[in-house]
């Protein structure tokens, strides 16, 4: 074995420990065939603070670096083949379902809760939240710096558009964007001519791996 192979198993090797001890820590589960980058963080009880909520990550699924899951009560599941981009922010308070092959862009910001607001005579932060909850569902595209905001249902196939606020429900094989984000088109019969076929460049990053993210195992 070369000096290549050698470092590419030992990383390899890391990345399995660091499932394993994610998997260890109460709430968290996490199939060993996903890919979680060394800098990806899942605030459960950090730092000695119990925030509590659950994790719950299928098999295939990329987490990129910097992201942050923090369930703070809620569950956030994650289905087969998800990709979450890099410094995306994933809460998780009134719950947050994403379906399998869902892409997630860069910098995105799913926010299932809101602060109470009704009262002036005290702070905000002493109002509560409220808790709808966040349905994304599969194969959906979410470009790079989004926000999706609490109570929202987006459908299958559907794709939101870079730098989207998402306020409202958004029907399957849709095409939005904007803030607020706004159905512009369908998938069938919206502009997007140069569609090409998916090659290794345009895959997220854990799938480049050889053989792809089980490889890691
Ligand atoms: C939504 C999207 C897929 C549409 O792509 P497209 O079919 O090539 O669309 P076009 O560039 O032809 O734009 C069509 C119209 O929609 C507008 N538009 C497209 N995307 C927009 C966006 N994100 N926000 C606001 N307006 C947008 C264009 O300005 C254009 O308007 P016009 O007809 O008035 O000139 C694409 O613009 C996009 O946002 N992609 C996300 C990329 C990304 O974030 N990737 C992250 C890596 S996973």
């Amino acid at each position: 074995m070369n000096d290549k192979a050698k470092r590419a198993l030992l990383a390899r090797i890391q990345h399995r420990i660091r499932v394993s001890r994610l998997n260890v820590r109460s709430g968290i589960e996490i199939d060993r065939s996903t890919y979680i980058a060394r800098s990806a963080m899942i605030q459960i009880d950090t730092d000695g603070c119990v925030l509590g909520g659950r994790v719950l990550v299928s098999g295939g699924v990329t987490i990129s670096d910097g992201v942050i899951i923090a369930p703070y009560g809620g569950i956030i599941e994650i289905g087969a083949n998800a990709y979450v981009g890099p410094y995306c922010v994933l809460y998780g308070h009134g719950g947050l379902a994403i379906g399998r092959n869902t892409m997630i862009g860069a910098h995105t910001i799913i926010l299932p809760a809101n602060h109470g607001l009704t009262r002036v005579d005290r702070p905000m932060n002493s109002q509560g939240l409220t808790k709808k909850g966040i349905a994304i569902g599969e194969d959906v595209w979410i470009g790079a710096g989004c926000k999706i905001l609490d109570g929202v249902h987006i459908g299958n196939g559907t794709v939101i558009g870079a730098g989207a606020v998402v306020t409202r429900d958004i029907d399957a094989y849709s095409i939005a964007f904007g803030v607020p984000a706004k159905v512009a088109g369908r998938r069938h019969g919206f502009p997007m001519a140069n569609v090409s076929e998916q090659t290794a460049d345009t895959l997220p990053p854990g799938m480049l791996l050889e053989g792809g993210p089980s490889q890691l195992l």
